[in-house]
């Protein structure tokens, strides 16, 4: 890769993103006293995302746009447009998300001068349900203003720090050697974050979090219906990544607990176990429940594991 001066790619993934796209993208267009590159997946979409992304390419030289024949969700894109990116630092945003005003990336950067791995900021957002919108709060805490490699893994499998990829500048060069060792480019749509968030956490060696709320996040009431369960394919396929992402956790915090092992409680160890046979009940008995509700299949073996 050429030496770069681009401090920060910013990189968006966007299915049937065309209500939100512009003022998203516009978002990181307008930050100030920063040398950005914004690096657009359309990935798929059958609106009119692809052409509003033209018209942006064509007027912004800061984006690059890529589209995808197929839609491939946003494990997959979020890990290609790393592939593409140059920046010392990288940024993923979501495409109905934005950047909350326009010194957010100057004023991260300036933060904090000793040059973390990962600079987690803070979000507030929206809550969308049909036609109410409700204001939420930032989830999580705000404890942990450091951590190292002794400890950030461990933190962050306790839920002391958030698990979500978003409003989290990380370095480059720690994202691809999280991708090097995630080595699978299937596309999850069940678990994307936790396993992008582990792999980094396995390779950084510095965190750094901030109260500084920089980011406007946008969360969409998922429901039964909703896009995620609507049919039997997607269904099957949301129990299948679950077991996929479990997967991955297991081959990655196997070899770090050998490693913590001797700076943790009883009772964390007994979490990160927990953890590393991917034990979140709730969440695959809900998938579970649902799937055997509507009778789309009478046994699954997979599900039965849970019982
Ligand atoms: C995109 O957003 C910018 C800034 O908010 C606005 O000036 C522009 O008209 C918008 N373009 C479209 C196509 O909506
Ligand atoms: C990203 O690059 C790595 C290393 O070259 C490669 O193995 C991987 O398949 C690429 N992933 C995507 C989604 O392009
Ligand atoms: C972010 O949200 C705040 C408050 O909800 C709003 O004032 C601001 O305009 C939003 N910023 C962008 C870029 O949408
Ligand atoms: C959300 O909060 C902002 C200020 O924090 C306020 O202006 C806005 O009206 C609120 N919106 C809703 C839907 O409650
Ligand atoms: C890592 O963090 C721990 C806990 O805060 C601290 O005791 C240790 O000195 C740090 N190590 C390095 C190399 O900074
Ligand atoms: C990635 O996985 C494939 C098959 O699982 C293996 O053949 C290949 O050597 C792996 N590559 C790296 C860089 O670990
Ligand atoms: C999962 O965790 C729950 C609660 O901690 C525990 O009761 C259950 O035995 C665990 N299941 C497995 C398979 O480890």
């Amino acid at each position: 890769m050429a030496i770069s001066n681009i401090d920060i790619s910013v990189i968006i993934p966007a299915y049937n993103a065309q209500n939100t796209i512009n003022s998203t993208v516009m978002s990181v267009l307008l930050q100030k006293s920063i040398n950005i590159e914004i690096i657009v997946i359309n990935d798929g979409s059958v609106d009119n995302t692809k052409n509003i992304l033209e018209n942006l390419h064509n007027k912004y030289k800061q984006i690059q746009v890529f589209n995808m024949d197929l839609n491939m969700g946003p494990f997959y894109c979020r890990q290609f447009g790393v592939n593409q990116s140059s920046g010392k630092y990288i940024l993923q945003l979501d495409a109905d998300d934005s950047l909350r005003h326009q010194n957010v990336l100057y004023d991260l950067l300036t933060l904090t001068n000793d040059s973390p791995d990962i600079i987690h900021f803070w979000h507030q957002g929206v809550k969308i349900n049909g036609n109410i919108i409700e204001n939420i709060s930032a989830w999580g805490n705000l404890n942990v203003k450091t951590a190292n490699n002794s400890n950030m893994l461990r933190l962050l499998v306790q839920g002391q720090i958030h698990w979500l990829i978003h409003g989290k500048l990380i370095k480059r060069d720690t994202f691809v050697k999280a991708i090097h060792l995630l080595n699978d480019s299937r596309h999850l749509i069940y678990g994307d974050d936790e396993v992008l968030c582990i792999a980094i956490f396995s390779v950084a060696s510095y965190y750094k979090g901030t109260a500084y709320v920089g980011y406007n996040f946008t969360q969409k009431e998922e429901s039964v219906t909703g896009s995620k369960y609507s049919n039997i394919n997607n269904i099957i396929k949301v129990i299948e990544d679950y077991f996929s992402a479990r997967d991955l956790t297991q081959r990655f915090l196997t070899e770090r607990l050998f490693t913590i092992r001797n700076s943790i409680t009883q009772d964390q160890e007994t979490n990160l176990e927990n953890l590393i046979k991917f034990n979140d009940t709730l969440a695959i008995t809900k998938v579970c429940q649902m799937y055997e509700e509507r009778g789309l299949l009478t046994k699954s073996s997979k599900c039965d594991l849970y019982k």
